[in-house]
């Protein structure tokens, strides 16, 4: 076994080196499989020895081991020779397959297609995310040994899972045994670095024949502790320097919070509750778990990005990968994207059909005049679909809340509404301007054609719903069953 074992390494080995690009299952075989018939030969060696000899004492036989060393014996020096090559050539082997095999189970490759099936999504969804270039351990596992262990265990449990077909779907979100974002985050970005504010554009169309485009500018006030600059508070003020917030949810995917305690760097502490949910824990020790606010209490999907479809759509109006020429096109691809299917055929072959059959019936002569607009459109909308959508793991940006805005889902609002209140009364800031200022909007692609105010502007709703928005949360209206 000793000897297959190291022959397939090195044949393998040299298969490895020879081919350009990872392939994780090589490097599994070669790195973790091969060594480990080398290990279980060595092992069964050991083993019979020990064998043999309780078998001889027990036969009544003495058993003596000889252990001398004896350089006069030219029989002797060359077997000592021997023994030490070899020992040094399986050290060799041993030592390098070891850190390959770290290597290896460090790599992104590793992580994302070793076991394929069921990490798609995620896979797929980074490779399309800023944090491209970040590997998966970097904010999964972190620096340091007692992490990288912990995470080695939870694999054998998550291997058992996978063998057994016994794991979720959608994969439950991981942030109750996510490494805290000081030792992950943090290592790349530091907070005390944020300061100023950041300048967002977004173009929407409505669903209407035309596709009526309408932008906004929005300045985000994004804040920071930068000791260079005047203090500013800002969107990072829960991380600045020691304040602090705590809080607690009602369910599993903090969409509830009922409970949030803010500390400052003065000492000053502010408990807020929320009035919509009974609870029956006191105001100062809640009855949950204590969620001490991260990074990724806002920032929960980093790289995970699962767009819904009226934003893919839009931003695909935008780049005239989908024509805004064609009529109701905003209106049917979301209907398309937004259906249910049971798998990735179904859908890819509903929209593969959808808006040719669409057109050929409602516009005749947008079909003939428009053929290469609606091709164009339907390959844009298989693609947004295969990157976002994966109904075998049952997860898309309905199982996926994110939190970093209040539009789609509800994220500060959570706890910036006037239901959570203090002792006094009193709810964190939630007016328009709080975080961030409406500088341009309009009903227009061209930051030319809007109006424009950089000291901010009072927000106008591109649908006149005459003063709702004020009143209710813009989820209400836009939900994911509308494609938000
Ligand atoms: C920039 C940091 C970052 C990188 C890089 C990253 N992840 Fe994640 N990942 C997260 C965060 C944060 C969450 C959980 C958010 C939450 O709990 O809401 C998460 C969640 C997950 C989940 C649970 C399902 C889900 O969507 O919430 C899986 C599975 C996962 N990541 C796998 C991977 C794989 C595989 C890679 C590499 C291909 C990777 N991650 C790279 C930050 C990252
Ligand atoms: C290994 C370094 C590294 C780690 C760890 C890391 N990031 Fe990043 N992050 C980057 C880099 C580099 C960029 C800039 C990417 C670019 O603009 O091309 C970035 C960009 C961002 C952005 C801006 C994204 C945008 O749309 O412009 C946010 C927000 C962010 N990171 C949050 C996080 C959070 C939250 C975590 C922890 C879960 C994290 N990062 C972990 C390196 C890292
Ligand atoms: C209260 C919610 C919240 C928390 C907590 C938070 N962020 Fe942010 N962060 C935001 C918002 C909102 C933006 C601006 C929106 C955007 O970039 O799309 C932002 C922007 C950023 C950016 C992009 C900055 C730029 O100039 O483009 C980075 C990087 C970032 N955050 C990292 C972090 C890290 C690291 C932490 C933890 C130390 C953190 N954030 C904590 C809400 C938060
Ligand atoms: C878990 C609850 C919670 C969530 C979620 C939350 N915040 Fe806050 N936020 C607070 C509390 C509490 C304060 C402090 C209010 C006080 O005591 O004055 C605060 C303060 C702020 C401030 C004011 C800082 C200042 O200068 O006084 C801004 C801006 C802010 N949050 C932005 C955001 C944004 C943007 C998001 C979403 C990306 C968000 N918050 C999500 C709880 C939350
Ligand atoms: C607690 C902070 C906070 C408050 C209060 C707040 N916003 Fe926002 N808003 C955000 C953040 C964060 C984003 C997301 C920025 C991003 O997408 O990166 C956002 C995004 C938006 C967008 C763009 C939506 C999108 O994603 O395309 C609009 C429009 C908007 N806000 C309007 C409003 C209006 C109107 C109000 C007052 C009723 C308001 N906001 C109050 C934090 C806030
Ligand atoms: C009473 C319901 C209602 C509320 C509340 C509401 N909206 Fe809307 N919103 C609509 C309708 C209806 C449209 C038109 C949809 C269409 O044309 O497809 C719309 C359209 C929009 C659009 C243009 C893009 C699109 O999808 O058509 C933006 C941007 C928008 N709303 C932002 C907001 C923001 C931000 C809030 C919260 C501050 C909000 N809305 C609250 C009903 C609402």
């Amino acid at each position: 076994m000793v000897i297959a074992g190291g022959f397939l390494f090195t044949v393998l080995l040299i298969l490895d080196l020879s081919t350009a690009g990872e392939n994780p299952y090589l490097e599994i075989v070669t790195f973790i499989a091969a060594p480990a018939i080398v290990v279980l030969g060595l092992m069964l060696f050991g083993l019979s020895a020990w064998l043999q000899v309780r078998a001889a004492r027990r036969a009544g036989q003495s058993v003596r081991f000889n252990l001398r060393i004896d350089m006069s014996d030219p029989t002797y020096v060359k077997s000592l020779w021997m023994f030490l090559g070899l020992s040094a050539v399986l050290l060799v082997i041993a030592g390098y397959s070891g850190t390959r095999a770290f290597e290896t189970m460090e790599s992104v490759a590793f992580c994302g297609e070793a076991c394929h099936a069921v990490m798609e999504p995620q896979y797929v969804t980074y490779h399309n995310s800023p944090h491209a270039r970040v590997t998966c351990v970097d904010c999964h596992i972190g620096p340091g040994a007692s992490f990288w262990v912990r995470s080695k265990i939870d694999g054998m449990r998550q291997l058992v899972a996978v063998a057994r077909d016994s794991y979720d779907r959608p994969i439950p979100t991981p942030v109750h045994n996510l490494r805290p974002a000081q030792a992950t985050c943090e290592g790349c970005h530091w907070p005390q670095q944020f300061y100023g504010s950041k300048l967002l554009q977004r173009t929407y169309y409505r669903s209407d024949e035309a596709n009526s485009p309408w932008s906004i500018q929005l300045l985000v006030q994004i804040g920071g502790d930068n000791p260079r600059v005047p203090a500013e508070g800002g969107i990072h003020w829960h991380m600045l320097g020691e304040n602090t917030i705590e809080y607690e949810a009602a369910d599993a995917k903090r969409q509830t919070i009922n409970w949030v305690k803010s500390t400052s760097r003065t000492g000053e502490t502010t408990i807020y509750r929320n009035q919509d949910v009974d609870t029956d824990s006191s105001p100062e020790a809640p009855g949950g778990e204590v969620r001490h606010f991260d990074c990724m209490d806002c920032h929960n999907r980093p790289s995970h990005i699962f767009l819904p479809p009226a934003v893919s759509i839009n931003l695909a109006m935008r780049a005239r990968t989908i024509s805004p020429e064609l009529p109701y096109v905003r209106r049917v691809g979301l209907d398309l994207l937004n259906d249910e299917y049971a798998d990735r055929e179904e859908a890819q072959h509903a929209i593969a059909t959808g808006l040719h059959e669409y057109y050929k019936s409602e516009y005749p002569e947008v079909a003939a005049t428009h053929k290469q607009d609606i091709e164009l459109a339907t390959d844009t909308l298989s693609q947004i679909y295969s990157e976002n959508f994966f109904p075998e793991m049952k997860t898309d940006y309905r199982a996926r809340e994110t939190n970093l805005s209040h539009f789609v889902n509800n994220g500060c609002f959570r706890c910036h509404n006037e239901s959570m209140v203090d002792d006094q009364g009193r709810s964190p800031a939630s007016t328009c301007n709080t975080c961030h200022l409406i500088v341009a909007q309009g009903p227009s692609e061209s930051v030319a054609d809007l109006e424009t105010d950089l000291s901010g502007l009072e927000f106008e709703h591109p649908e006149d719903i005459d003063e709702a928005w004020r009143e209710e949360k813009c989820t209400e209206c836009h939900t994911p069953e509308d494609g938000y």
